[in-house]
């Protein structure tokens, strides 16, 4: 069975990997999207976005990387994928999910979403709270995969 985990992914963080860690063995396959979002102006480009996600992930051989635009659905059903994947870190996390879970199954009831309790020790790390300790100069190598610290320290040379 094919599995999307769709997101920002703005940067990946130690977080998301750890959900894409734990799907890779229940699944075939686990394709990792990246939405092209026209109403967000992010600092990675989605091809800068693909190929972090990419190298974080190069040692799970059934996970592959893409990018995508439109309804998340559409690109499921377009690739196969029969489960939408997505972690949850808290309470707050919850109601925006379950806003979407229900939605897509409005749109596709054949598809499942599936979520994954992220580990409790990147339970508080975001893409967000990546971004601006990385901009202030603060230490990030406990929040993104290891190829991902440069990048960030490129975009924010200063701190
Ligand atoms: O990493 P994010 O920003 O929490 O991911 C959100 C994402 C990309 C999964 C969500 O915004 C999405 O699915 N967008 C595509 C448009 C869509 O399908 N909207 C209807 C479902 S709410």
């Amino acid at each position: 069975m094919i599995a999307l985990y769709p997101g920002s992914f703005d940067p990946i963080t130690l977080g998301h990997l750890d959900i894409i860690e734990r799907a890779s063995p229940l699944f075939t396959r686990v394709i990792v999207a990246v939405l092209k979002n026209p109403n967000k102006t992010p600092l990675f480009t989605p091809e800068q976005r693909q190929a972090q996600i990419g190298l974080a992930t190069a040692h799970l051989k059934n996970v592959e990387v893409d990018t995508f635009a439109g309804l998340t659905v559409a690109y499921a059903r377009q690739r196969g994928a029969k489960v939408i994947v997505r972690g949850l870190r808290v309470l707050s996390d919850f109601d925006g999910e379950l806003q979407m879970a229900h939605t897509n199954k409005l749109l596709a009831p054949e598809l499942e979403t599936l979520f994954l309790a992220t580990a409790s020790e990147h339970s508080f790390v975001s893409s967000s709270l990546v971004k601006e300790v990385a901009k202030l100069g603060g230490p990030i190598d406990h929040l993104v995969p290891v190829n991902v610290i440069q990048d960030l320290r490129e975009c924010f040379p200063a701190g």
